[in-house]
């Protein structure tokens, strides 16, 4: 099998072990293993540049195999830290120039566990949303004899991978006519084999406990609310902190829990009332009441009240400020919740995702649906990706109808109760 992985959509802390474990497990189980840059985009670009070698190099490795007791000793290490320096070529010479998909090995993803963010790239592609865009990505894979691709990203991004499959046998036929592809290569590329894996720090997809990414962040605004409840106690002040999420509180809801905020505002669970002023205040008031020394508010950036007019930070610090004369700042923490090191979690759940994803690839069959490699009760899962897409999808759809209780259920069935 010819595999290649690629990151899309918005990055999160995990990625880069995705492309790690993909990279290494396809090796493992005889692969030859590609990455493809700046997400579908590279796909849609393509290779026009010509990979240069350093003509000094020792030649590239032979195809290593598992069977292969020696498979070790022929590793040649030494490629090192692929687009590492962030100019698109390798430290020993290859020129990646004008080169998207590009063929890995072992080496080249060598400390890539505990990376931020992704070193292949990622990129929202408007051109591979048109069919012709699918077309020049099918064309570009063809060429380069790939038959399989392991995508990273959100839901978008894995519904994107849905359509590229299920439009892939017609895009061949189509191909084969124009002449763009020879006989052969249309009967050896009949089918596309994907796995999706979902890399966002919202952890808004439903039908997986934990989305890749999802627990740095949470951590991440941990940290931030610790040191800004240390200046709050100094000086015993109310701090509203905006977290993102786009239409998911999970990020919002967790860090209340883990820092013991005073009060929480997210999507699938607006207050109460509404007006919810007063309700908020009536909390807080009894939190001071009670001794103590500071506030802290957490609005998710989709927050809003029970019509679904939007709760903005800034106006939650008025309130506080005038209805209970608290000194009140507010503190958005942006996009620090998504750089940085992945914590322990996103390097070990994505390294196993990434293996299953390999083995998903390896068994699958064009009667197989495409699998999304998610989380299940600490167990790692193949689930229908589409089935996934569409709970997620009805959660927004249920927010949307103020049908708050389905919100909440098809998000995560456990919390409920
Ligand atoms: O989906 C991840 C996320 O970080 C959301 O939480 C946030 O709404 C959005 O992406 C921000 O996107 P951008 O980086 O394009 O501003």
């Amino acid at each position: 099998m010819k595999l290649a992985v690629l990151t899309s959509g918005g990055d999160s802390a995990g990625m880069n072990a995705v492309v790690r474990a993909v990279v290494k497990a396809g090796i493992l189980q005889g692969c030859e293993t590609w990455v493809v840059r700046e997400g579908y985009e590279g796909l849609v670009r393509g290779n026009t540049g010509v990979e240069q070698q350093d003509p000094v190099l020792p030649p590239p490795p032979p195809e290593v195999h598992i069977k292969d007791d020696n498979f070790l000793k022929n590793f040649r290490f030494g490629d090192g830290e692929l687009l590492k320096d962030g100019t698109g070529d390798l430290p020993t010479g290859r020129t990646l120039k004008g080169r998207y998909i590009v063929r890995v090995g072992w080496d080249d993803v060598r400390g890539w566990i505990t990376e931020g963010g992704t070193l292949i790239g990622t990129a929202r592609s408007k051109s591979f949303r048109t069919p012709e865009g699918r077309m020049a990505a099918a064309y570009n894979m063809i060429k380069e004899g790939i038959d399989a691709l392991v995508v990273c990203g959100g839901d978008g991004s894995l519904t994107g991978a849905d359509v590229f499959r299920s439009e892939w046998p017609k895009i061949v036929v189509s191909l084969r006519e124009q002449g763009k592809i020879t006989e052969e290569q249309s009967k050896l590329h009949a089918h596309l084999k994907i796995a999706g894996l979902v890399g966002s720090i919202d952890n808004d997809m439903s039908l997986t406990d934990l989305t890749i990414g999802a627990p740095t962040a949470l951590h991440r605004i941990c940290e931030s609310l610790d040191n800004i409840n240390s200046t709050a106690i100094s000086h015993s002040r109310a701090f509203v902190v905006e977290v993102m999420g786009r239409h998911c509180g999970w990020l919002a809801l967790l860090a209340g829990l883990a820092s013991g905020a005073d009060f929480v505002f997210i999507p699938e669970s607006p207050p109460e009332t509404n007006p919810w002023e007063d309700e908020m205040c009536a909390k807080i008031q009894r939190h001071r009441d009670m001794g103590k020394r500071k506030t802290i508010v957490i609005v998710a950036e989709g927050a809003h009240d029970k019509e679904l007019q939007p709760i903005r930070a800034d106006y939650v610090k008025d309130v506080l400020s005038e209805r209970l004369g608290l000194d009140t700042r507010v503190t958005t923490l942006g996009h620090t919740q998504r750089g940085g090191k992945p914590c322990a979690l996103d390097r070990i759940w994505p390294t196993l995702q990434g293996i299953e994803a390999v083995k998903a690839l390896l068994e699958a069959t064009p009667e197989t649906p495409s699998y999304m490699i998610g989380i299940c009760e600490n167990k790692i899962a193949r689930i229908p990706l589409m089935e996934a897409v569409a709970t997620t999808q009805a959660a927004t759809k249920a927010i949307k109808d103020k049908d708050f209780a389905k919100a909440m259920s098809l998000r995560d069935p456990e919390f409920v109760d």
